[in-house]
């Protein structure tokens, strides 16, 4: 039988959030496939499965690393060509798997809808392999984590939501912030005194409250922004509600 990629969200960081359709795939899947963000360094992805699985689960999978550089990507413009090389060294690793005849898990945090590299790898694997079987597994996402977390809906009634990542600090975030009721802003870490000083000049520094690491053990939620000290980590949301 033909073997199938099951790209899978696993929500933001608490393992109680991840699916049972989520769990059952991981359970049976032979070979996990995990993203990191440096060489060396691990995978949040991974660490948040081997949570979620019951003690012994993973011990017999093969785990296959597959490095993903963070680096902007522009849609309509041609990628950094590290990350082009990264996202095809990735899908090759995973052909060969799959042309064994075995099952691939691609654990992806949140849901694989937002802002998530499985849908480049799924893009890089359909346009070498077309005839690859490949599945979707929804996930809860870090903006619906960090609403329940802080007890806020996201939207309401007739309010209008945009979620954006705030890295394109170009005039289109400042139209947004000031057209949307509810605005996401993800990927805030690295420009994060921009933002606060954005907020501010709009008014909008008490409407913004930031969730810094949802669902995991440091999990920080911080209600005013003006008190922010130091830097806040790279997975931090933060949600502008105006109403
Ligand atoms: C590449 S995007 C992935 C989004 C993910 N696919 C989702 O559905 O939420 C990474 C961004 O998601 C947000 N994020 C991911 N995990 C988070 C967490 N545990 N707490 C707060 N924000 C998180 C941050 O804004 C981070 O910069």
């Amino acid at each position: 039988m033909q073997a199938t990629l099951s790209i899978i969200g696993i929500g933001p960081g608490d393992p109680d959030l991840l699916t049972i359709k989520a769990l059952k795939i991981l359970r049976h899947c032979p070979v996990i496939a995990t993203p990191k963000a440096s060489q060396h360094g691990h995978s949040t992805a991974l660490s948040i499965v081997r949570q979620a699985l019951p003690a012994g689960d993973i011990d017999g999978k093969e785990i296959v690393e597959l490095h993903f550089p963070m680096k902007k990507i522009h849609l309509g413009q041609e990628p950094d060509p590290e990350v082009l090389q990264a996202w095809q060294e990735a899908a090759d690793k995973i052909f060969t798997v799959l042309s064994q005849g075995r099952d691939v898990a691609f654990p992806t945090l949140g849901d694989p809808a937002i802002y998530s590299t499985g849908y480049y790898l799924y893009a890089t694997i359909l346009e070498r392999h077309p005839e690859v079987r490949v599945q979707f597994v929804p996930g809860i996402s870090a903006m619906s984590s960090c609403s329940a977390t802080t007890q806020t809906p996201i939207c309401l009634g007739d309010d209008m939501l945009a979620v954006i990542p705030a890295t394109f600090s170009d005039s289109r975030l400042r139209q947004i912030l000031e057209t949307f009721d509810t605005i996401v802003l993800m990927k805030v870490h690295r420009v994060i005194d921009n933002l606060i000083a954005l907020l501010s000049e709009l008014n909008l520094l008490d409407r913004a409250t930031l969730v810094e690491r949802v669902g995991m053990a440091d999990e920080r939620v911080l209600a005013d922004l003006s008190a922010l000290d130091g830097q806040v980590h790279y997975f931090s949301t933060i949600i502008v509600r105006k109403k």
